[in-house]
């Protein structure tokens, strides 16, 4: 057992974060400089010994003259600055008045303290008690300029991963900006590893592409203003040999649903400076004297364990500590959403009647999703008015909520609340409550504008619109959708004083001010984010709302590598997956009933189509897989994932979740293209307790040789599924 999470040796000026089985290390310099100096497995404080490589380097200069061996350039640092001699990417860019941005960041202070302070206005991880976490603040100071940094790190008891992020004070007397702020940033001692994005586009996100490094620049970003269907603010770093079981790797999420930028950069020798955070040009924030900003939280994991380690540990994190609310860990109900299954054109009869089908089968709750306000009949008008459409449904809201109430069900409603069509009252009445910059052009998408949630008075009517919906009926369950991304990236509020490289962020901020306080109104109700699909999964909305519709591509084929791929940061719990009609409708692919279910179960489970459209048989099998998802529901809510075979080949996928007392699993197998006269398929699993006998189906077959030996397939056809319940006997 190591010590003290959060040690400090003051003979060397040496931090040491010790997690269960890794440590993170920093240090002072003799210079005050802080270096970055291991993030890996758990060592003993105090047995470091001298590991900066001071060495004399052509072309890295030497800010002390005397010493050629000593150059930012060459040491692995902790905070790295610009204009100095660290020709390398910064984490942190401050504009001084004279246009210069450099900053010599040198040691002032720190102090650690039990558990772990919240950031005001930004979400964050937490704890439950102060036992949970230490917390370390380092403060830096550019004497010169009198900027300081307050870098945080929390370091989890129960987890490998730290909560890392940073404050930039002006305690200068002139106006600076704030260009770039890296949360983390941490100086890999070798470029031999590979970097995993998780990168994508509409209706097919968060896709697994693993490079190797090279030297100089690799990362994504994203300028969209929110994080995005192209990439996601998850990255990770792989040791050589490593992948989904073995090795080290280190993942580094944002908890941050704007512009971000991820990235790796491999020096010239070798180091791969691995950082996180914000960047202009969505980021230019004014600081005037004595002011501060607070950049988003970073979550840095590390595991020995390969990619599955890595992503077990954020699940657990993300799960318990980052996810809020009630539903944190409840069962999630299981859900019908009648958008594939009317699109725009429903009325009440149409509702009630797909809900008491759903009913007969077990599903739990009606979401009426886009379509029942305003003029909206169909994408053209109407976002803003969140009024009922009474022609629509006579009796408002209240009277199909207690229709749905009468058939023993939850009633969810969706709404888009930061957008704006241009064809609606509130536009008429307020032309300049949208982001646009006087003179130009207001591009559209989805022939909808964005409205200016850094303005208070947008922020109240939203707010206002939405509580008052949620007042008025009983509503159990809200989809909060976001379906454009930001242009035109200014404010009307400009005038009141909000800068232009400001509004990006102070969007975000916006939004999250309004999802406070309607979620701390309104803690009886379960949320789920979505953003045109999965187009704002990330660990900030997550903060809020703990599910997120996966993917618009809602195919059962297609889900198995975007629900790959997000579990690789992102908690089963968090994944809004619906069974849906076939031909399927984004890809026009028919699928087994028993494959969209066997794949729906891997997240939050539900169905988007009319019942009353199937088959008898289809039925038949829709009734079953409410049974056996019954049976697994705290299983899949909880349980620990182990990914079996990836999809990525185009053959098959293969995943098990083990609850964490390893007494229950479930297994699943899904045949994506079948092969003639196909060898027979087997699955090593894991997690399982090797001791233990486990039953499955009429058989006890031991963990040892279930991991050892493994799980001997049938052949099966193209898109078929299979599952395995495994009980400890
Ligand atoms: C987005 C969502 C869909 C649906 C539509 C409604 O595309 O991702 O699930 O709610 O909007 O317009």
């Amino acid at each position: 057992m190591l010590p003290d999470m959060i040690a400090f040796d003051s003979a060397s000026r040496t931090f040491f974060l010790n997690g269960p089985a890794s440590s993170y290390v920093l240090g002072v310099d003799g210079h005050g400089h802080l270096l970055h100096l291991h993030w890996g497995a758990g060592i003993r404080p105090g047995a470091l010994g001298q590991i900066a490589r001071l060495l004399d380097r052509p072309f890295s200069p030497n800010p002390y003259p005397a010493d050629r061996t000593y150059s930012l350039d060459t040491l692995p640092q902790e905070c790295p600055t610009g204009g100095l001699t660290d020709f390398r990417s910064p984490a942190v860019l401050v504009e001084h008045p004279d246009g210069t941005h450099v900053l010599d960041l040198v040691y002032l202070a720190h102090v650690i303290v039990a558990g772990k302070p919240g950031l005001p206005g930004l979400p964050a991880t937490y704890v439950e008690g102060s036992g949970e976490a230490d917390t370390l603040t380092i403060t830096l100071i550019d004497q010169p300029s009198g900027v300081r940094v307050e870098l945080s790190y929390s370091q989890f008891r129960d987890h490998d991963a730290i909560a890392r992020s940073l404050r930039i004070i002006n305690a200068g007397d002139a106006v600076r900006f704030v260009t770039r702020a890296c949360s983390a940033s941490c100086d890999l001692p070798t470029a031999d590893r590979r970097l995993m994005t998780l990168s994508g586009g509409w209706a097919r996100e968060r896709q697994v592409e693993i490079a190797p490094l090279r030297p100089g620049l690799q990362g994504v970003q994203s300028r969209r203003g929110t994080s995005s269907h192209q990439q996601n603010p998850f990255i990770a770093v792989l040791d050589a040999g490593a992948d989904e079981v073995h090795g080290e790797v280190r993942g580094l999420a944002l908890i941050y649903s704007g512009c971000f930028i991820a990235q790796v950069e491999v020096d010239q020798y070798a180091t791969a400076r691995t950082q996180i955070g914000m960047d202009a040009p969505a980021l230019r924030w004014r600081l005037a004297p004595g002011e501060a900003f607070q950049a988003p939280e970073a979550v840095l994991v590390w595991s020995s364990e390969g990619l599955g380690g890595m992503s077990r540990t954020c699940h657990r994190l993300f799960r318990t500590r980052l996810a809020r609310g009630q539903f944190r860990d409840a069962p999630r109900p299981i859900l019908i959403n009648n958008w594939e299954a009317t699109y725009f054109d429903f009325n009440t009869d149409k509702l009630i009647a797909i809900a008491r089908k759903a009913k007969e089968i077990g599903v739990e709750m009606m979401v009426l999703d886009d379509g029942w306000f305003g003029a909206r009949e169909g994408d053209r008008a109407g976002l803003g008015d969140w009024v009922c459409n009474e022609q629509k449904l006579p009796g408002g809201l209240r009277r199909l909520a207690d229709g749905i109430e009468a058939l023993d069900m939850r009633f969810g409603l969706w709404f888009e609340p930061e957008m704006v069509n241009p064809d609606s009252d509130l536009y008429r009445a307020h032309p300049d409550w949208c982001l646009h910059i006087p003179g130009r052009g207001r591009s559209e998408a989805r022939n909808q504008l964005v409205l200016d949630l850094t303005r208070p008075e947008v922020r109240a009517y939203v707010y206002n619109a939405v509580a008052g919906v949620l007042r008025s009926a009983r509503i159990s369950y809200v989809k909060w959708d976001m379906n454009r991304h930001l242009t035109e990236v200014a404010s009307a509020g400009v005038a009141a004083g909000v800068a232009a490289g400001e509004v990006h962020h102070r969007f975000v901020l916006g939004l999250y001010d309004v999802l406070e306080r309607i979620t701390t109104e309104f803690p009886d109700v379960l949320f789920e984010s979505c953003s045109g699909g999965g187009g704002r999964f990330d660990g900030g909305m997550l903060y809020y709302m703990p599910q997120v519709w996966c993917s618009d591509n809602s195919d059962a084929i297609c889900r198995l590598s975007i629900q790959h791929g997000t579990s690789m940061a992102y908690p089963l719990s968090s994944m809004g997956a619906h069974v849906s009609a076939c031909p399927n409708h984004q890809v026009h692919r028919t699928t087994p009933m028993r494959t969209r279910g066997h794949v729906a179960f891997t997240g939050a489970f539900g169905f988007e189509l009319d019942l009353n459209k199937l088959s008898p048989e289809d039925l038949q099998v829709t009734r079953e897989l409410v049974v056996e998802y019954n049976r697994v529901r705290g299983l899949l809510a909880t349980g620990d994932l182990y990914r079996l075979r990836d999809p990525s080949d185009g053959q098959a996928a293969a995943w098990m979740v083990v609850s964490p007392d390893r007494r229950q699993a479930l297994v699943t197998y899904v045949r994506i293209q079948a092969v003639g006269n196909a060898p027979l398929p087997v699955v090593r699993l894991r997690g399982l307790d090797p001791a233990a006998g486990y039953r499955i189906g009429d058989e006890t077959i031991g963990g040892d040789v279930l991991m050892a030996v493994g799980l001997h397939l049938p052949l099966t056809h193209d898109f078929q599924s299979l599952t395995w319940h495994l009980d400890r006997v």
